[in-house]
């Protein structure tokens, strides 16, 4: 299948994954998988103030050209992700080498608050958060093994899974990709 390029004359792009309804002020192109939430961040930067151009897409399925990007970012998005391996590869596909993913997520909580959290989010109608955080051994472990030469991370501040309801630590990673094929 084609994949398409992005619309812009640039060449290089830095794009958010799971922008939701508030993409980040200074990324370029947000993605989303829910319609309604991309539908709501266009509604928010198209009028008085520029922001990323806002497009339904799914993270696991870039529509961009291998080694097109310089920089993605991921903030509370990776813990929707089952397959770790499937989205670093994904990620470390468009990127081109020595660009940069920076994952800001939550750290796991204790498996009995997790499971407080999805009966909470279910309760509400909302959906379940599939993992239960991201934890920092595993992630830099696949960036190995997918492609990226360095996976740092430091701590910043902490991640509201459900408003104030359930907190956790939250991480910023910074993968660097190799200049290898992934
Ligand atoms: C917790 S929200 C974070 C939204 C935003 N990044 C923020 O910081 O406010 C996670 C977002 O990731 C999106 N998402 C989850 N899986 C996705 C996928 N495979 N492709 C694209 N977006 C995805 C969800 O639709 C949701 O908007």
């Amino acid at each position: 299948m084609g994949r398409a390029e992005p619309p812009g004359p640039a060449r290089k792009y830095v794009l958010e994954l799971g922008c939701g309804s508030h993409p980040a002020p200074n990324a370029q192109i947000g993605i989303d998988r829910d319609f309604a939430a991309v539908r709501a961040a266009r509604a928010s930067t198209a009028c008085d103030r520029p922001g990323p151009v806002c497009l339904v897409a799914d993270a696991l399925r870039l529509p961009l050209a291998d080694g097109s990007v310089s920089g993605v970012l991921a903030r509370g998005m990776l813990h929707h992700i089952l397959d770790l391996t499937a989205i670093l590869r994904e990620v470390r596909r468009v990127l081109e080498p020595g660009g940069t993913f920076t994952v800001v997520d939550a750290v796991p909580m204790p498996a009995d608050r997790y499971a407080e959290l999805c009966r909470y989010l279910q309760a509400r109608g909302h959906p379940i958060e599939p993992r239960n955080g991201v934890d920092p051994a595993e992630l830099g472990a696949l960036a190995e093994v997918t492609g990226y030469t360095q996976a740092d991370w430091e701590e910043t501040g902490r991640w509201q899974h459900a408003g104030e309801a359930f907190t956790s630590p939250a991480l910023t990673w910074t993968l660097r990709a190799g200049s290898g094929a992934s």
